[in-house]
């Protein structure tokens, strides 16, 4: 048992728990507010949705070891609040309710759509809702009460409300899902690439820094990261403007074409228990003088039919003259059963590991003038293959990875 300490809904905390016990069962069990639902226990319904931090979370596959020391709200906390005010009104209105099972997740989702996205569309309500399952209402109401909360504050903003979006923009507690890295990335010495290659999947705070971007007013999710590699501007340049080079060191990816500006192709993921290929076509903008390009594309998983909307911008700039850093800005939409992953912090978590692992492939492709492990075709993509020479990709590792380094973190453990 490990002793933990948090806020729920403004109140101090004390507990022990097994480093099993999830969010949710400890606050409907050992805390004693039941109002936090379970239906998956999967990450999958949404209905388990709190906020930690202020930031919405699936209380059934976050433990509660990892929130010692954070804000924990759920539906019982939200009383006073004018955003929960609103919702509550419109969602009576609007008949968005019936067995009421969902509704504590619904509302806090809603919640944060309406701090986050005051200018959202119906259409963009209806994607941001699309990791909370209701089994009852068909969603209309759902969807038009969230439509009539924006549009009321549109036509009558709300001094409070202004007040919560501006603090959402600017969040003061660290969270779970925040990726801030404290210290300057160290360059990845290309004398003992393959060897700092496994390091950086061992240690991933040594190579790359990450930030989870905010997102209001924003579309999407966004991640930036950057890296730095012990090689000139050009020769990282000519790596990084070549897409078959690219695709050749990004874990999962595969090329399927390539016509003027225009590629095609995917990347196949697993994720805990779910797996996707997304494939789809993108355009690729060079900016060879600034050294920088976009790729803006969309794709879709045939199996679980998710697709992904975005762009992924990148940039080498010069350090020195034998050194460059590349910086990383992806912002992306996630529609379908994946949407669920749009804004956890595993995830980001999980796209700051595979960029980590780009890192390191670029430093080795580099280094030997070789690539780093074939670019998967199509076909080893369907059989969810990942690249051999590339060490690290296994997805499980992956995870594993993620999950060992937060708890040496959480116990305060770095080397
Ligand atoms: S119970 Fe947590 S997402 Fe379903
Ligand atoms: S109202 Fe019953 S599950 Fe949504």
């Amino acid at each position: 048992m490990i002793p933990i300490a948090l806020e729920v809904n403004g109140r101090r905390v004390e507990h022990e728990v097994a480093a099993r016990t999830h969010l949710a069962d400890f606050i409907r069990e050992q805390v004693g507010l039941t109002g936090t639902h379970l239906g998956c226990e999967h990450g999958v319904c949404g209905a388990c949705v709190v906020l930690l931090d202020g930031q919405p979370v699936r209380s059934c596959i976050t433990f509660a070891v990892a929130c010692d020391g954070h804000a924990v709200t759920t539906i019982e906390g939200h009383e006073c609040d004018p955003v929960m005010a609103r919702l509550r009104a419109a969602f009576t209105a609007h008949h968005a309710l019936q067995c009421g099972y969902c509704t504590p997740g619904m509302l806090a989702t809603a919640r944060d759509i309406v701090l986050r996205l005051p200018e959202a569309d119906e259409s963009r309500i209806r994607a941001e809702l699309s990791g909370n399952l209701c089994r009852c209402t068909g969603y209309q109401g759902i969807v038009n009460a969230v439509v009539s909360v924006l549009a009321d504050l549109r036509s009558e903003p709300d001094a409070e409300v202004a007040a919560l979006r501006e603090a959402a923009r600017h969040p003061s507690a660290p969270t779970l899902g925040s990726l801030a890295v404290a210290g300057p990335s160290p360059v990845v010495r290309p004398e003992s690439v393959r060897a700092e290659a496994l390091a950086v999947v061992a240690e991933p705070d040594r190579v790359s820094a990450a930030r989870h971007v905010p997102q209001a007013g924003e579309p999407g999710a966004a991640i930036v990261e950057h890296f730095d590699l012990p090689f000139a501007q050009d020769r990282v340049w000519a790596l990084m403007s070549d897409p078959a080079r690219v695709a050749a060191c990004l874990p999962g990816a595969f090329l399927t074409g390539q016509s003027g500006d225009r590629v095609t192709g995917g990347v196949a993921l697993r994720f805990g228990p779910m797996q996707a290929k997304f494939e789809g076509e993108a355009v690729l903008a060079l900016d060879s003088g600034n050294r920088s390009a976009r790729l803006q594309g969309r794709g879709r998983d045939r199996l679980t039919q998710s697709r992904a909307e975005g762009n992924i911008d990148w940039r080498v700039s010069p350090i020195d003259e034998g050194a460059s850093r590349v910086s990383i800005e992806m912002r992306y939409t996630l529609q379908g059963p994946f949407a669920q992953f749009s804004r956890g912090g595993l995830v980001q978590a999980f796209v700051r590991r595979i960029v980590q692992q780009f890192a390191a492939n670029v430093a080795a492709a580099l280094a030997t003038g070789t690539q780093v492990g074939p670019a998967l075709s199509a076909a080893q993509a369907d059989r969810g293959a990942t690249p051999e020479a590339s060490p690290g990709l296994n997805p499980v590792a992956l995870l594993i990875g993620i999950a060992w380094s937060r708890l040496r973190r959480l116990f305060g453990r770095r080397d």
